[in-house]
């Protein structure tokens, strides 16, 4: 046994000294170009350690000492910042081309669902195909309005289950529910219904509790990097404990997903079900006709393509309803103007409907405050580098990781009047919105890959967040208050509360 642990241990040595090597002669390189500032790191490791917990907060901090661009190496990874609505600004109008492309995790190489990834695909043929594919065909208006009664028959389960919960007696005591996770399940079940027009939360349903389980496995481990990640050269070792989970839920999600879409292909060929369209009919039946577009999808990119909608769109909605909620009882004004506007509009004899949503400003304005200051990917999807690049002066290497950091452009004292404060006012009367043409407040991102469901995240979170407000006055569960409420946040695939929000939901008399 001594033998090999002997060459195992001369190996990494071997491995390292040729790391240091490496890394010495690219620093050397690096000098020879002008890059922007940053601090100093660790040898290997890099600036690995000054993220923390909280990467977002940890490079927001650098602004002060290095200004709103700056450069950090993570483990083997360079990586640029941008800290200012101005240098997002330059990014985005000036540089979206040379920064097309995404990084790639090793996590997100599992059961190779980067091939099959519109959000991680290179920028070429697939991902244009796949973007028109979401945006003509699945999230265009017209669609959108079409599926209006999906998202009420959804919202109306999740009213039910919570109406259901508020009856309790401990809850009636003051024992808070856990928002997020009701608003979770609707999301999930919601993006069953319009892509496979499944109810995967059906009790009854082994199959959709066990895609269920996956997918929530997968969202859990997918925000994370690994060490073959940040030391390439390390990729030897092999899968390590978080690839191997990933590997055992994605594959899961996978299997299901593609027996789904099995059955849809018999279903089809026997004629069945000619009124229904749903997202799955619609890769299906694709055709490709542009020069280079494939014939057909694969069935491995239909699979991909279906998860990666509940990827995005469940945990990025239920953490943005958190964090509303958590701000509205932080600030009873609000909450009382909110639920004001609601009574003057909606009335007390229907429930609200999506068509509501233009005649509610102050909500619009409550959704927009929740965003600039909690936007569920803090960091956007990290962009890099398609080639030598120079930007703002400075000489980028191919294959610099960018980080935009939302959350720090959101907070940018340069164009926000008291930065920290919730306060919804600032958006009435503003034209300000995040559809990507303005750069001080990008929770959806912007430029070519800015994010791709926002039409149906639009209409997801104005609906969600004015039925739970329109049903119920809410109150902290009985061991909270506005003064003592954790506010910390934590990431993962997104950035939720640290400590879910509990809280007490009473039928309002309408
Ligand atoms: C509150 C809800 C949501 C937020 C805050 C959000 C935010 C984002 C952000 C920040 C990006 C990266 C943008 C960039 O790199 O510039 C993104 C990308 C993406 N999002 Fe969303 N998202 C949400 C909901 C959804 C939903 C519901 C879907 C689809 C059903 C979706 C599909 C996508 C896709 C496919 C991409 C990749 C786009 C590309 O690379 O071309 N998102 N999203």
């Amino acid at each position: 046994m001594a033998e090999p642990t002997n060459s195992v241990l001369l190996l990494i040595c071997i491995l390292f000294v040729s790391a240091t090597l490496f890394l010495s002669f690219r620093r050397k390189k690096s000098r020879s170009h002008q890059l922007p500032p940053g601090p100093s790191g660790w040898p290997i490791f890099g600036n690995l350690f000054d993220l923390g917990r909280m990467p977002h907060r940890s490079l927001a901090g650098l602004r002060k000492k290095y200004g709103p661009l700056v450069w950090v190496r993570l483990g083997s990874i360079d990586t640029m910042v941008i800290l200012s609505s101005r240098v997002a600004a330059e990014f985005f109008k000036n540089q979206d081309l040379n920064f097309a492309e995404r990084t790639i995790t090793d996590l997100m190489r599992s059961q190779d669902y980067d091939k099959g990834s519109v959000a991680l695909a290179p920028y070429g043929t697939y991902w244009r195909v796949s973007r028109r594919l979401l945006s003509v065909d699945m999230l265009v208006a017209k669609r959108l309005n079409e599926t209006a009664p999906i998202r009420r028959k959804c919202l109306d389960t999740m009213l039910t289950w919570i109406g259901d919960a508020a009856s309790a007696d401990k809850v009636r005591l003051g024992e808070g529910i856990h928002l997020a996770r009701f608003v979770f399940l609707m999301s999930f079940n919601l993006l069953g219904n319009l892509m496979l027009s499944r109810d995967l939360l059906d009790p009854d349903s082994k199959v959709g509790s066990e895609f269920f389980a996956a997918m929530t496995g997968m969202m859990e481990w997918s925000g994370h990097v690994t060490v073959r990640d940040l030391f390439p050269w390390l990729r030897w070792l092999g899968p390590q404990g978080l690839r191997r989970k990933m590997d055992r839920d994605m594959g899961k999600a996978m299997r299901i997903a593609s027996d789904f879409v099995r059955e849809r292909i018999e279903e089809k060929k026997i004629g069945g079900d000619h009124d229904r369209t749903d997202f799955l009919d619609v890769l299906l039946e694709f055709e490709g006709h542009g020069k280079d577009e494939p014939a057909k999808l694969s069935e491995k990119q239909i699979n991909t393509f279906i998860l990666e909608m509940f990827l995005a769109g469940a945990e990025t909605s239920s953490s943005t309803i958190e964090w509303a909620m958590t701000e509205l009882l932080r600030d009873p004004d609000s909450m009382v103007k909110a639920q004001a506007e609601l009574s003057r509009v909606v009335g007390s004899n229907r429930k609200v409907q999506e068509a509501d949503i233009d005649q509610l400003p102050y909500l619009q304005a409550v959704v927009k405050e929740t965003l600039r200051l909690h936007p569920p990917i803090p960091l956007l999807v990290p962009r890099r580098a398609m080639g030598d690049t120079v930007f703002m002066g400075y000489d980028i290497p191919e294959n610099t990781q960018v980080f935009v950091n939302a959350w720090a452009i959101g907070r940018d004292p340069d164009v926000w009047e008291d930065p920290m404060a919730f306060k919804p006012e600032r958006f009435i009367g503003s034209k300000l919105d995040y559809k990507g043409q303005h750069y001080e407040f990008i929770p959806f991102g912007a430029g070519r890959r800015m994010c791709a469901g926002l039409p149906l995240a639009h209409r997801v979170l104005h609906l969600a967040l004015s039925s739970l407000l329109h049903e119920f006055d809410w109150e902290f569960d009985g061991c909270t208050d506005a003064k003592t409420i954790d506010m910390r946040d934590r990431v993962g695939m997104t950035m939720r509360k640290y400590v879910p929000l509990l809280v007490v939901p009473k039928r309002r008399a309408m």
